[in-house]
């Protein structure tokens, strides 16, 4: 598939079967990952790979709403940057994060970006220390968010290169 062909059809995917992400997939994501672009060139990022139910049913927990969906994920991948080596850390994640959701589609695999930083749990805890807690990562490590993958038990409508919104654009 041509790369806008998949970016049209990438979407956000919640529902995922029991099935195992195959290895190869999983790598070809994680590949990606660590393609991404970052400011200076710096790297500031580790990934935490996430496959054991009890951690992905705390992370679930970890904030009050859009997060329950790590609970069913297959695989979560906490993206954490190092706050004291850039101070672009939150721009060198979310490329990092687009750049798995690309993968992921193109790998048939489904995901969903799920927010940390700046969000709370349910009862006003603040949700990105509540992963660190859970993960064992300590500042100055920083996340931006967590990428919940899995095979699909959903599916939806690609975006229609002719909808794209044209007026948002100026030259
Ligand atoms: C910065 C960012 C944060 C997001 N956080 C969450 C989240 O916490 N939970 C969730 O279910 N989806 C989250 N999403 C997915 C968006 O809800 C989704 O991208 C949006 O509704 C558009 O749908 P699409 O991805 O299918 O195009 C996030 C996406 C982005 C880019």
């Amino acid at each position: 598939m041509e790369l806008l062909d998949i970016m049209a059809s990438r979407r956000s995917i919640r529902k995922y079967t029991d099935e195992e992400i195959p290895e190869e997939k999983l790598n070809k994501i994680l590949q990606a990952a660590l393609l991404a672009p970052t400011s200076r060139g710096k790297q500031p990022w580790e990934f935490y790979v996430i496959k054991d139910r009890v951690l992905l049913q705390k992370l679930s927990e970890a904030k009050h709403h859009g997060a329950a969906l790590l609970a069913d994920c297959n695989t979560a991948i906490a993206v954490f940057a190092d706050s004291d080596l850039s101070d672009a850390w939150i721009e060198d994640c979310s490329a990092v994060l687009g750049y798995m959701y690309l993968m992921a589609t193109e790998q048939g695999v489904g995901s969903c970006w799920v927010q940390m930083r700046m969000r709370k749990d349910a009862d006003g805890n603040d949700a990105e220390q509540n992963v660190r807690d859970i993960l064992g990562v300590e500042l100055p490590w920083r996340m931006v968010g967590i990428m919940a993958l899995g095979m699909p038990a959903e599916e939806k409508k690609a975006y229609s290169l002719e909808e794209l919104k044209w007026a948002k654009v100026h030259r």
